[in-house]
C-alpha cells in the first residue's frame, strides 16, 4: 500500500504524497488574498535565525523532546472511526458553508506549513531550524488530512500550485511571532471547543473530522508553546511600544474570528453550536492561555467589546453585500464603519497582568 501523510516524518514527504493526488485540481478559493482569508507569509529569515534559547533551555528541552517524540505519528488518516459521508444528500447551504470551511481551514493549516519549511530551509540554528522542522511536519499531515475529506466531496486544495501561486505578504519577525503565536493558540481554543461540545452532543457531529480534533489540537497547542518560548527569548517583545502591537494583533485575530464565523450560519446551526456562545468561549480560552507570556488581554466582558463586534460583523456583510451588487458608494460607507468598528474595538481598554515566570503550560480544556 502507498504511504499516506500522516505517516511522513517530514513536511517535503508529506506534500508530495498528497501532490500526486491532486495535479490540476482547482484552487480559486485558497488563492483569495482577502483581509478575512488566510494568508500565506515570509519574513525576515536570518533574524529568526539569529535566535538564542541558552536562557530557555529548561523550558525548550522538554518542549522539543516531546515534539521529537511525534505522539501524533499515523494518526491523520482515515480509520474504522471515519463513518461514511452523504455529500449528495447533504442540505445545500451546510454543505457549501463547511466546505468554505475546510478549504479555509486548510490552507490556513498550509500557510503555517510554507512558512515553518521555508524557515527550515533559510536556517543554520540547529535549535530554530529543528523546532521549525517539526512544526512544518505537523502542519503539512493536517492539511493532507483536510484535503482528504475535501476529495471525499470532489474538491481538493492543489498545495503544489498554491506554494508558488499565492501572494505572500511579508511581515517583521515580530509580528510574525504575535499573528502566528495567535492563531496557534486559538486554533487549539476553537478545536478543543468544538470537540468537547460534539463529545456532549454526538448527535450535532455530522462528519467524521471531528473526532480527529483533541490529538490535533494538542498539536496546535505545542506550536503555540513554542511560539511563547521564542518571544520570551527577547523580553523587549513583550514590553513597551510592543504591548500596543500585542494588542492590535489580539483585537485583529478576534475579530477575524468573529466575522468569519457569523458568515457560516448554517454550518454552526448543524454543530448546534450559537456563533456568540462559541466566539466567548475561545476568547475566555485564548485569553487565559496568552497570559503566559502577553501583559494584556482584551476587556472581553466590556459592553462596549461587544458592541464593536456586531457593528464590525454588520459592516463586513453590507460590504460583501454591497460588492456583490457592484454598489460603490456602498461599498465606501461600509469599509468606513468596518473601520471605525475596529477603532471602537481597539480603544476598549485592555486588562493588565504581571507574566508567570515559568512559561510552558499543558492542555488542560
Ligand atoms: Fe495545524
Ligand atoms: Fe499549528
Amino acid at each position: 500500500m502507498n504511504k499516506h501523510s500522516a505517516d511522513a516524518t517530514t513536511a517535503e514527504e508529506a506534500l508530495a504524497i498528497q501532490e500526486t493526488l491532486d495535479s490540476g485540481m482547482a484552487t480559486e478559493v485558497a488563492m483569495k488574498n482577502t483581509l478575512l482569508t488566510p494568508r500565506f507569509y515570509t519574513t525576515d529569515f536570518d533574524e529568526l535565525d539569529a535566535i538564542d534559547v541558552s536562557h530557555i533551555r529548561s523550558e525548550w528541552d522538554p518542549l522539543i523532546e516531546r515534539m521529537l517524540s511525534d505522539p501524533n505519528k499515523g494518526h491523520f488518516k482515515k480509520n474504522d472511526d471515519w463513518d461514511q459521508v452523504d455529500w449528495d444528500n447533504m442540505e445545500p447551504q451546510l454543505k457549501k458553508e463547511f466546505i468554505d470551511f475546510l478549504i479555509s481551514s486548510c490552507t490556513a493549516e498550509f500557510s503555517g506549513c510554507v512558512l515553518y519549511k521555508e524557515m527550515k530551509r533559510r536556517g543554520s540554528n540547529k535549535e530554530i531550524t529543528q523546532l521549525f522542522q517539526l512544526m512544518a511536519r505537523d502542519e503539512a499531515r493536517h492539511a493532507g488530512f483536510i484535503n482528504d475529506a475535501l476529495r471525499e466531496a470532489g474538491v481538493a486544495v492543489n498545495l503544489g500550485f498554491l506554494t508558488q501561486k499565492k501572494k505572500y505578504t511579508y511581515f517583521r519577525p515580530k509580528f510574525i511571532y504575535y499573528a502566528t503565536y495567535l492563531s496557534e493558540k486559538i486554533g487549539y481554543a476553537r478545536y478543543i471547543t468544538i470537540f468537547r461540545h460534539l463529545q456532549e452532543n454526538p448527535q450535532h457531529r455530522f462528519h467524521p473530522i471531528f473526532k480527529w480534533f483533541e490529538e490535533w489540537c494538542n498539536d496546535e497547542f505545542a506550536h503555540g508553546e513554542a511560539f511563547a518560548l521564542l518571544m520570551k527569548a527577547d523580553p523587549k517583545l513583550t514590553k513597551g511600544i510592543n504591548v500596543w502591537w500585542i494588542k492590535f494583533f489580539l483585537t485583529a485575530v478576534y475579530a477575524t474570528m468573529y466575522i468569519r464565523d457569523h458568515q457560516r450560519p448554517a454550518f454552526h446551526a448543524a454543530l448546534g453550536v450559537d456563533p456568540d456562545w462559541y466566539a466567548h468561549e475561545v476568547f475566555t480560552k485564548t485569553s487565559k492561555l496568552t497570559k503566559q507570556i502577553f501583559p494584556i488581554t482584551l476587556d472581553i466582558e466590556n459592553p462596549r467589546w461587544k458592541r464593536g463586534l456586531a457593528s464590525i460583523q454588520k459592516a463586513n456583510e453590507d460590504l460583501a453585500d454591497a460588492k456583490s451588487k457592484g454598489k460603490k458608494f456602498a461599498q465606501l460607507t461600509s469599509s468606513i464603519r468596518a473601520g471605525m468598528a475596529f477603532i471602537m474595538l481597539f480603544t476598549v481598554p485592555s486588562k493588565k497582568h504581571s507574566v508567570p515566570s515559568v512559561t510552558s503550560l499543558e492542555p488542560a480544556y
